[in-house]
């Protein structure tokens, strides 16, 4: 199913809200293309479930499903902020968005963004937002956002330790490789005196 311009192609994938059946049609294996996502157990994948479907409209977690693979190959959210300014205004924040790999180019993510988009639009909000790494910026752009402003963040989690310990390790591999190195030349040049003074070169 590698990315072709078809629009037959294009037609046959609906977006839609998750279902709780999604767990077993890899909705985390995509999550895993976007970021770190550990394995969910069915029972935490519920709770979060119905925890979100109590929101209602309030914050959708929308799919496209492959239904010739029965697999999950598109999907990204959209939550409202309810403020107190802009007469009580709301901003539809998306999140979350990720194509499968092997589905790219089929305006499957142009599909989830405009899906979200007008449903905020619906739910009245002012504005609709979303974070995206520059690479992305073009995408968005196509999507009709514009860039605003930069981000700022704090995690409370460590996110980097795993890449920290690597680049320990490949630090340490190295002054080891040239100390190694430093060694065994010192050693040969002292050799060479050894042999020189003993007349034996
Ligand atoms: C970014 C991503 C969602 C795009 O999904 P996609 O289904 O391949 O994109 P579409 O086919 O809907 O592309 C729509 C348009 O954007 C363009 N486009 C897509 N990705 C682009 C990129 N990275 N840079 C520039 N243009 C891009 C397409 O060429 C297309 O242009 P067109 O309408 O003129 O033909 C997908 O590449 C992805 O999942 N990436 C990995 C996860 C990720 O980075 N998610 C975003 C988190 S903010």
């Amino acid at each position: 199913m590698r990315a072709s311009n078809s629009s037959s192609e294009e037609q046959k994938f609906q977006v839609r809200k998750l279902q709780i059946s999604d767990k077993n049609k890899g909705f985390i294996q995509l999550l895993r293309q976007l970021t770190v996502c550990d394995s969910v157990s069915d029972k935490d994948f519920k709770d979060r479930f119905w925890e979100l479907s109590a929101l209602g409209d309030d914050h959708i977690i929308s799919v496209v499903e492959d239904e010739s693979s029965g697999k999950i190959i598109a999907t990204g959210s959209i939550f409202m902020e309810k403020k107190f300014l802009r007469n009580c205004g709301k901003v539809g924040h998306i999140e979350d968005i990720v194509v499968d790999s092997n589905a790219r180019g089929l305006k499957l993510g142009k599909k989830i963004i405009a899906f979200l988009t007008e449903h905020a639009r619906l739910m009245g909000c002012y504005k609709v937002i979303l974070d995206c790494s520059l690479e992305n910026k073009a995408f968005y752009e196509k999507c009709g956002f514009k860039q605003k402003d930069i981000q700022m963040i704090k995690y409370f989690i460590a996110v980097l330790p795993c890449i920290c310990v690597a680049v320990d390790v490949c630090v340490c591999a190295c002054i080891f490789l040239f100390l190694f190195k430093l060694i065994r030349l010192v050693g040969i040049v002292g050799l060479g005196h050894g042999l020189d003074g003993a007349g034996l070169k």
